[in-house]
């Protein structure tokens, strides 16, 4: 890692604000559903806990759009991590406002100050430089370990970067180490599997990990493009038209980079797109017209198996079927039992196929499992991340 970390400078008894993701998914009552990233902050705070610091944490919740909605409260998430530490985290009522900046002011060496969410300023996402100023005005030192935000160019991603010494936290250094070496040193063979639904999400990653992987492996809603640009009948399933001439090139440039690309040869389809509807599996070139491809199908599950396990190196991103409903889950948990059984470093590239890896309660057996969805994809799509690149350089 070639940008600083808190490692690398003295913190001992320093006012630090400490940019986490803290964009956690919660019902209807409020009740977090899953606590994944504020327990990966966790070694972060708790460092910053044994170098006496004075600690402000500022995160977003949501997309509340520049105004307070109780909905998006940081409250939850304060009592989250006030169990998680076994210690009181004060809440600040406001961002910036008298009851932050008074509460920072008074702050004492051990204790946590956890800021309002910083998104209910419009300030944040416009990156304005009075807010990012004002908040940075708190502190002496800005730790991001915002993994799953780097991608944004916000105010307290980027913008207090320009006002604070800026190091990243042991999340990021985490995600930038496994993502990383994933990509630009793996051990071969290195293996990339792709879902999701649409071909035009993905097509910078697929094009990007052209250049990297030795094998390619697609599934989701996505495979019944490429088999449409084959010539092949897809039936009522998911398909990008306007995407056949790209989703082409793409096989092209596999093809020319002696990239073994590989997709379903058998589907589970499904006559409507829910849950209980009646299903069967069929050869994925010869899909029924009045049914649709909801999952990947038995044969090809052993194809990838198969393939998956010669791997050294293997990225996820993205599911393989509508793994919601749970008789188009089989191909997605199959393939994630896969890479929790392999001697190879497993990396999931976080959003929907964490929470596959989730539900088949397989994280453990995982090498890592991101806390970025975007932010992931970004990286696997080569991309530089501001949050990442706003910070000091080793
Ligand atoms: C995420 O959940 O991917 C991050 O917290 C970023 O959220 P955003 O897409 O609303 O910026």
């Amino acid at each position: 890692m070639d940008k600083k970390t808190i490692k690398d400078i003295d913190l001992k008894g320093k006012k630090v604000l400490v940019r986490c993701d803290f964009n956690v998914p919660m019902d209807e009552n409020q009740n977090i559903t899953d606590n994944n990233r504020i327990v990966a902050a966790l070694p972060t705070i708790k460092y910053l806990l044994e170098q006496d610091c004075k600690i402000i944490l500022v995160s977003h919740l949501g997309r509340p759009k520049g105004e307070f909605k109780k909905e998006f409260s940081l409250e939850p998430v304060a009592k989250e991590l006030s169990k998680l530490l076994n210690m009181e985290i004060i809440m600040a009522k406001d961002v910036i406002g008298e009851d932050a900046t008074e509460k920072a002011k008074n702050l004492k060496p051990g204790e946590i100050l956890l800021l309002e969410n910083v998104r209910f300023h419009r300030e944040e996402t416009d990156n304005d430089p009075e807010f990012s100023k004002k908040l940075a005005s708190m502190a002496e030192i800005f730790v991001n370990d915002a993994f799953g935000t780097a991608h944004r160019a916000h105010s307290s991603t980027t913008g207090v970067a320009e006002f604070l010494p800026a190091v990243s936290g042991f999340l990021i250094e985490k995600e930038l180490k496994f993502l990383g070496n994933a990509i630009n040193n793996p051990e071969r063979p290195l293996i990339a599997i792709l879902g999701g639904a649409k071909v035009s999400d993905k097509i910078a990653v697929i094009d990007n990990l052209i250049e990297k992987v030795d094998t390619l492996i697609i599934g989701g809603g996505m495979a019944y493009t490429f088999l449409k640009a084959q010539g092949y009948e897809i039936g009522n399933s998911i398909c990008e038209i306007d995407k056949l001439d790209l989703a082409k090139q793409l096989m092209e440039k596999a093809n020319q980079k002696n990239v073994k690309l590989l997709l379903p040869v058998d589907t589970k389809v499904g006559k409507e797109f829910k849950s209980d509807t009646e299903s069967k599996t069929v050869k994925s070139t010869e899909i029924p017209s009045d049914w649709q491809g909801l999952d990947i199908g038995e044969k090809t599950i052993e194809l990838y198996s198969e393939e998956i396990k010669k791997a050294k190196t293997v990225i996820w991103n993205g599911p393989l079927g509508v793994f919601e409903f749970d008789q188009f889950s089989v191909g997605t948990i199959a393939i994630a039992k896969i890479l929790a059984q392999i001697d190879a470093t497993t990396i999931i590239g976080g959003g929907d196929s964490a929470a596959a890896v989730k539900k088949a309660g397989l994280e453990d057996k995982i090498t890592h499992v991101s806390t970025g969805g975007g932010a992931s994809l970004e990286f696997l799509e080569g991309k530089k991340l501001p949050g990442i690149a706003a910070l000091m350089d080793k």
